[in-house]
């Protein structure tokens, strides 16, 4: 029996599966690792936890079964981070995270120095805190000593597969991150590669997700296993999902919230709020990030409740469903779309005396959702037609959070049979290069199915209308308080 490995590389733990060629999950494993805020809005991760943390994961997810029959293993990976190589591959410094905010100078001498037309011309996008270039513009200016020793430059889930492979790689969808790529023609960019000092040769060479970059090292114990490039994890997640025909939609509530609408053809954002990038398919898509949603949830319940019930926080919460006066910005982290303020933050408003935990715990959901309904509007400004969309990621498994997005975006939800999507989606990335199936759209038709959809309904779409017009007014309000100065 062939099976397959797919390994997404989280912000708070790398999840792996064990999949059979039909889809069948053998065994998956899950292990955490610390994240690390050395000062506000800054956030990092030790490339070596999250390769010992791969490396653990994979002896507990075989246990048991057979190394041999393990035919190939992609991942998904946490996109933008910036791992950085000296000539001897050792990790220079902590890799700086896709939501990290340190590096508003860099961003706004790219956005206003440069241009964001120039910009949007030679990548297709404009700068904003969390992506790559800004980050080794960042290291540049202030830590010479280690630019100076740069040989590689890695997106994190790259880092596993150099360990696992020794080839250094990446994929289309999550170079198209860096604001390196040129995404239109899938390419490194030159002008880009001159403007942030960075030298061509630090740069990975560029695959297709289902392509096979190499074969696992002997240290691995899988002697029949191909790698393939792998995905970032929103493009993988939208594999796992059957998120590939254009329109397609899917929104993931991982610790950030995203909004990934596969497209054909390539195109950009008329005002770059939402991102273009390559999809994993080989064809693009456009998405809108926010920074906060399941971390969100789990500030609130874990920080400030003091509990790790979410189950019972929860509970007997659809009676307050479109009711709820309290009304949460989402902007613990700051935020990317469609605002692209680093210096923003999260915020209850309207509590009354009677207001309870219940309807805080409320508007956390309801405050991630209409966050990332603003990007869904982005999105219909550019005359996208979205009617239905799928859901992933871990808030995803919260029936109350699934039911208030399917009424704020007045649309069908569907749940897929299997809810691990950017796992999923690395194995089905595997299994493509292993020539298991002949191509994406044949293995998403034959793995992906729905188990069911959440259908909205009238009385709360008009309620979340009236509140969701609110919510659009707070962040203009706030925009001067949330200000550094
Ligand atoms: C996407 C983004 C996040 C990370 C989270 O642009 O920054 O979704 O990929 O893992």
């Amino acid at each position: 029996m062939n099976t397959y490995i797919g390994i997404d590389l989280g912000t708070s733990s790398v999840k792996l599966l064990l999949v059979t060629a039909d889809g069948a999950i053998l065994r998956s494993a899950t292990k955490e690792y610390p994240i690390y805020y050395p000062h506000s809005g800054w956030s990092e991760q030790n490339p070596k936890d999250w390769l010992k943390a791969t490396t653990e994961g994979l002896d507990e997810l075989l246990d048991g079964y057979s190394r041999y029959e393990v035919k190939g293993v992609s991942f998904g990976g946490q996109m933008h981070g910036l791992v950085l190589l000296d000539e001897y591959d050792n990790v220079i410094r902590p890799a700086i995270l896709w939501n990290d905010g340190r590096t508003q100078k860099q961003t706004d001498y790219l956005n206003a120095v440069i241009g964001k037309e120039k910009l949007s011309q030679y990548t297709a996008n404009i700068a904003f805190a969390g992506f790559t270039a800004p980050k080794i513009l960042w290291v540049k200016d202030n830590e010479p000593e280690n630019f100076a020793k740069i040989a590689k430059i890695m997106l994190p889930k790259d880092y596993l597969a150099y360990k696992l492979t020794g080839i250094h790689s990446t994929d289309y969808s999550d170079a198209s991150g860096t604001l390196l790529l040129d995404v239109q023609n899938k390419c490194w960019s030159d002008k880009m590669c001159d403007i942030c000092s960075v030298k061509r040769e630090w740069l990975p060479k560029l695959y297709e997700s289902y392509e096979r970059i190499g074969q696992v090292r002997d240290e691995y114990r899988l002697p029949n296993a191909i790698v393939t490039a792998g995905a970032g994890d929103n493009a993988a997640a939208a594999i796992g999902t059957g998120t590939v025909k254009n329109g397609d939609c899917n929104i993931s509530i991982g610790t950030s919230g995203t909004v990934f609408i596969a497209q054909d053809g390539f195109s950009v954002d008329n005002n770059n709020a939402l991102h273009s990038f390559a999809h994993a398919t080989g064809k693009y898509h456009l998405m809108g990030c926010i920074l906060s949603a399941g971390s969100c949830n789990k500030w609130w319940i874990e920080e400030i409740l003091q509990t790790k019930d979410f189950a019972t926080e929860q509970e007997d919460l659809d009676e307050l469903l479109g009711e709820n006066d309290v009304i949460f910005l989402p902007y613990l982290m700051g935020e990317r779309s469609p605002h692209n303020d680093v210096n923003a933050r999260g915020c209850f408003i309207g509590m009354r005396p009677d207001t309870t935990r219940r309807h805080m715990t409320l508007a956390v959901m309801e405050g991630v959702a209409f966050a990332l309904r603003d990007c869904i509007e982005v999105a219909k400004g550019n005359g996208l037609k979205i009617k239905s969309t799928k859901i992933c990621g871990g808030g995803a498994k919260s029936a109350i959070w699934k039911k208030i997005i399917s009424n704020v975006f007045a649309m069908p939800v569907s749940v897929l049979s299997v809810e691990e999507g950017p796992s999923y989606g690395a194995t089905i990335l595997a299994m493509v290069g292993a020539k298991e199936y002949t191509n994406i759209n044949e293995a998403v038709n034959a793995l992906v199915t729905t188990k069911s959809v959440v259908q909205p309904n009238n009385d709360l779409i008009e309620k979340y209308e009236k509140r969701y017009r609110k919510f659009q007014k707070l962040y203009p309000a706030l925009k001067d308080f949330f200000c550094n100065d």
